[in-house]
């Protein structure tokens, strides 16, 4: 029945962001890490030529570490157009997302693939789009939800390729390729299952989990030349909150048209929203575009007092993004639905149980771009209500941390990428604060010089990729090419 559900649903081609597409409970969910291909991709690619690439399907395991062998259809999308006999397999894992054809048809990943004669699979993660083990995300059906098992899934699936093309690894060189939370699941795969991977492609993975995290929102002032306008205004705000005088509290949220948010919290929470998406998804703007992040500043400078340019700024972002506040920044909205298909949720589990990455106020005297009401509480505060009060808080991030070896990593033929600019960059292996790393013979680690977040892995674009850019896709490419032709890698 699950099977026969399924197969008659189509993909369909989005053309709009995130919010629109998909419009969710928790913000913080989807929009702050998911690495979000709406953002990566100008026009819709889904179906190119107007022949679709087809969905498949995968019998998946529902529980690697337990007695039954209950198996759920897992989806997956192959491109072969560029595979000769011999040539690697790109596991493009999407991460914590529905996968699309996309995924294969264009983008970086898929020129990798061209220029290395391989074959790109992208399986969906389970638990996100039409990959489930359960029928429902009710709190005890989160419970097969873990690294451990998205890790064994792909693991399962490269032993069981059900790809007639090739041949079982290690005969094929499989090389696992993610962004963001899937770029950690890039390297972690070549730690725990060395003998089925060859290599692995990690883009801008936070690999080190973390409660309190501060730093995101220090990247993002650092970003923004109007960083002390806005944290002015911060200021003034929580003024205004901490008064507690309804009114004058109801007049702000109007002023940002945010009135339908009746929790303080909440309220605050909205406010970062724009600028954390600015910079995290940030692009040269094309030639006759303007800058998004000059255009975000100039608020601040052109109305009447800065507090007044916020709240235009925000107001507008609302409307052209056509965001629903209630309903998206209303953080206990939706926690006893169990729909399927919430990437929001699913994603919500994830950080309450094994990430947290919870983006909080840096505390004075440090700058903030967010108000001090956007604390520990309003994050994981939700948590319980949604998944039930067995879960442990703080999150448990020391566990995993300590099993897949967080910003220290030793694992060789990885090659890690990440954003020089990307607010998630303090979290991975070129963090600042990270043990420092050193290229070898067997692993490279960059960082793009003014680069989002997994920037690299968008399709190439030659009219605003920059030269730093350009020469670290290329190195990508040597690498790999080096790699798997170097007869001293024994397979
Ligand atoms: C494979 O990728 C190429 C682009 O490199 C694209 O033109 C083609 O449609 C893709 N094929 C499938 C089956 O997705
Ligand atoms: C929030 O405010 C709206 C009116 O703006 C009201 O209808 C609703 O009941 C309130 N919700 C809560 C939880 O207080
Ligand atoms: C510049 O913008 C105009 C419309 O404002 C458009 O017609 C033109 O194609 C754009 N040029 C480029 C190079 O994008
Ligand atoms: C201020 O700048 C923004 C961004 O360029 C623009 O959209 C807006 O119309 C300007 N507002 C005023 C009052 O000039
Ligand atoms: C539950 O979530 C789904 C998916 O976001 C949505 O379509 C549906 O309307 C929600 N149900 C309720 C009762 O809010």
């Amino acid at each position: 029945m699950h099977y026969a559900a399924l197969a008659i649903l189509v993909i369909v081609c989005q053309t709009v962001g995130l919010v629109l597409a998909e419009p969710l409970a928790f913000r913080w969910a989807d929009r702050f890490l998911t690495f979000d291909e709406n953002e990566l991709f100008d026009e819709p690619v889904n179906y190119l030529d107007g022949d679709p690439t087809p969905e498949r399907w995968f019998p998946q395991l529902v529980d690697h570490f337990g007695l039954t062998s209950a198996t759920f259809p897992q989806r997956f999308f192959v491109n072969d157009t560029w595979y000769q006999a011999g040539g690697p397999v790109y596991l493009y894992n999407p991460g914590e997302g529905a996968n699309s054809a996309r995924k294969v048809q264009r983008g970086f990943v898929v020129d990798l693939a061209r220029a290395t004669q391989g074959l790109v699979v992208s399986l969906e993660h389970r638990y996100y789009g039409r990959s489930n083990p359960v029928p429902d995300l009710s709190p005890t059906n989160m419970r097969y939800l873990s690294v451990a098992q998205a890790l064994a899934d792909m693991a399962y699936f490269i032993e069981h390729a059900p790809l007639p093309q090739i041949q079982s690894a290690p005969s094929t060189r499989w090389v696992v390729v993610g962004g963001s939370y899937a770029g950690n699941l890039a390297a972690w795969m070549r730690l725990e299952y060395p003998h089925l991977v060859f290599a692995a492609y990690s883009s801008s993975g936070p690999v080190r989990a973390k409660n309190d995290y501060y730093e995101y929102d220090l990247a993002v002032g650092d970003r923004l030349p109007c960083h002390e306008l806005i944290a002015d205004t911060v200021v003034e705000i929580d003024h205004v909150l901490d008064g507690k005088d309804t009114q004058q509290i109801d007049d702000l949220k109007k002023a940002f048209g945010l009135e339908s948010l009746n929790r303080t919290k909440d309220f605050a929470g909205a406010l970062v929203d724009q600028m954390a998406t600015l910079v995290q998804y940030y692009a040269p703007p094309k030639s006759n575009h303007t800058d998004s992040i000059n255009a975000f500043c100039e608020y601040f400078s052109n109305h009447t007092t800065p507090l007044n340019g916020f709240a235009a700024a925000t107001r507008d972002y609302l409307k052209t993004k056509e965001i629903d506040a209630a309903q998206t920044f209303n953080t206990y909205l939706g926690a006893k639905n169990y729909t399927l298909e919430q990437s929001g949720r699913s994603w919500f589990y994830q950080t309450c149980t094994e990430f947290a990455y919870w983006q909080t106020a840096p505390r004075s005297p440090m700058l903030s771009m967010r108000s001090k009401y956007v604390d520990l509480d309003y994050n994981a505060g939700p948590c319980r209500a949604f998944f039930g009060s067995h879960l442990e808080m703080p999150v448990p991030v020391d566990r995993l941390n300590e099993r897949y070896g967080a910003d220290s990593i030793d694992v060789d033929r990885v090659f890690y990428v990440n954003g020089e600019f990307d607010p998630w960059r303090r979290l991975s292996v070129s963090s600042p604060v990270a043990p420092p790393r050193q290229d070898s013979l067997k692993n490279k680690y960059r960082v793009i010089p003014r680069a989002s977040h997994c920037y690299d892995l968008r399709a190439p674009d030659e009219e605003t990729d920059w030269p730093e850019l350009v020469t670290i896709r290329a190195e990508i490419v040597a690498t790999f090419q080096q790699w798997l032709n170097d007869p001293a890698i024994a397979r």
